[in-house]
């Protein structure tokens, strides 16, 4: 037993826990270099083109991220790297049946980088800070400074207090609990505490709290709940610390992959009401540091008041996980700037389902999760509604519709409309891309469905990754539409 009555790790090293339990095979939206081309772009930086971009992937897992970028992103070349080598095979195998000379996956220890190897545009490190010994920390952020190169963009996500203190609360309990022994067998045990803490979640003060998160673990992998809640290392940080660590080593966190966990105006009434409450009067200056932090990476000289407000704002909005982005400092990010969206394309995962009987009905919307949207507003109406009617594939910044309200003209409506552009991204109904991904705007006679998703289909996977990076469940019909079987020679 460790300190505190904890039990110690299963015998062996983190490569064998991963190989006894591999982790999830998927790929994650957040880390396409299309994605922090378009978040760096924003912020006045330079990042090379996605599409011949040298990306390198730290602690890959079964390499399902880099094999869909290196798929996706013919003539970037991707290097993905983890310790443990079993669970790469599959991805490798993948490389060759599909012949992507563009992709190298290697197991390796991430401080074992051969000099020759050079530097990366894009560094994707996702799901592996927290997750590693506390002398594999400093070596990520080292790597991130010394192979990135000067205008690129490095992806680094961890557990993130101060979401993570009420988190901490089960992993204790199960630690505390579960007995030493091979991973899958802890993770069996943890299901029974779990299941029995279930039984009576519903008193104590914690209830509500405690249900959602039980009901969560319940959907969740065994290797999500072995490596977030039994493995010894899941090691949470505030955003202030990690962005103080990369400092540091001459790097600044610019902006969180995710734009809605960022405040998106600090004059925002809702936002700025729950600070005061918090910290009290004065705290719109408080707010409007927070936003400066926020939108820039960079600490505004009241250092204390910058760390305060983000830590602040983490707090109400329950941070638990955090996407930081970093740049070299020396790139000089600025704040987020809408009219930095021309010559951008903007698509929407909403649908317009019917459309409304006369030109002053309200729009409905309706999203992936199929909630609606209902717009009354016209300039609203006009602007997502074309974006929702042009697909998956999006349409320009410049060939929006502006207001056509009285006293707004020329270009005086292009900066009002791409500020409504921006505030719809920062909240998440609108995605922003500079790259076109290779996706046909209708359905030819011959279709042929993205090479990866066919093979993924005829290995009887439950979902197929798109060539927007996200995964789509499939069913019977799908894979026999999709199985490479049926499609034209
Ligand atoms: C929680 S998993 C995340 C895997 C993958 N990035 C994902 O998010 O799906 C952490 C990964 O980091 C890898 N890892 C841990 N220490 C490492 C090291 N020193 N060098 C390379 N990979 C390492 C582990 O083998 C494991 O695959």
């Amino acid at each position: 037993m460790k300190g505190n009555d904890v039990p110690a790790d299963e015998p062996g090293d983190l490569a064998a826990a991963y190989q006894a339990l591999p982790y999830d095979d998927l790929t994650y939206p957040a880390t396409h270099p299309a994605r922090l081309h378009s978040l760096a772009t924003l912020h006045a930086l330079t990042p090379p083109e996605p599409q011949r971009a040298r990306i390198l992937e730290l602690g890959c897992g079964p390499g399902g991220n880099p094999l869909a970028l290196a798929a996706q992103l013919p003539d970037a070349e991707v290097v993905g790297v983890d310790l443990a080598a079993e669970p790469l095979q599959a991805a490798i195998a993948s490389r060759h049946a599909l012949g992507l000379r563009n992709l190298h996956l290697e197991a390796r220890d991430l401080r074992t980088l051969p000099a020759s190897w050079g530097s990366f545009d894009v560094i994707i490190c996702h799901g592996v800070y927290s997750w590693v010994p506390p002398e594999v920390r400093p070596a990520i952020l080292d790597t991130i400074a010394a192979r990135l190169t000067p205008d690129g963009v490095a992806y680094l996500s961890y557990n993130a207090y101060p979401g993570w203190h009420a988190r901490g609360l089960l992993r204790d309990v199960l630690r505390r609990q579960v007995p030493p022994g091979p991973p899958r067998l802890r993770t069996a045990a943890a299901r029974q505490v779990l299941a029995a803490l279930a039984a009576r979640a519903d008193v104590g003060e914690l209830s509500a709290w405690l249900t959602a998160e039980l009901s969560l673990l319940e959907t969740l992998s065994d290797s999500y709940l072995y490596f977030e809640h039994l493995a010894e290392h899941n090691q949470p940080f505030y955003v202030t610390e990690v962005a103080d660590a990369a400092a540091a080593r001459g790097l600044t966190v610019f902006a969180d992959a995710d734009p809605t966990t960022e405040l998106t105006d600090p004059s925002d009434a809702a936002e700025r009401d729950a600070l005061v409450q918090v910290h009290g009067p004065g705290t719109g200056e408080v707010a409007r540091l927070a936003g400066h932090a926020r939108a820039t990476g960079a600490p505004p000289p009241a250092r204390p008041a910058w760390r305060s407000a983000v830590e602040a704002l983490d707090l109400l909005t329950f941070r638990s996980f955090a996407r930081s982005l970093l740049c070299h400092a020396a790139a000089a990010p600025q704040p987020r700037d809408a009219q930095r969206l021309a010559g951008a394309r903007v698509r929407t995962d909403l649908r317009v389902e019917e459309e409304p009987d006369t030109a002053s009905a309200p729009l409905v919307l309706t999203g992936a999760d199929e909630r609606q949207l209902v717009l009354r507003d016209p300039d609203l109406r006009a602007l997502l509604g074309a974006i929702a009617r042009s697909g998956p594939v999006g349409c320009p910044v410049d060939q929006l519709p502006v207001s056509e309200r009285a006293g707004v003209g020329g270009g005086q409506a292009v900066v009002q409309r791409n500020a409504q552009l921006l505030d719809l991204f920062s909240r998440g109904q609108i995605q922003v891309s500079w790259w076109q991904a290779p996706i046909a705007a209708a359905v030819g006679e011959r279709p042929l469905a993205f090479a990866l998703a066919r093979r993924q289909a005829a290995s009887n996977a439950p979902t197929v990754t798109t060539l927007l990076h996200e995964r789509c469940g499939v069913d019977t019909l799908d894979r026999f539409l999709l199985d490479a079987h049926h499609q034209p020679t």
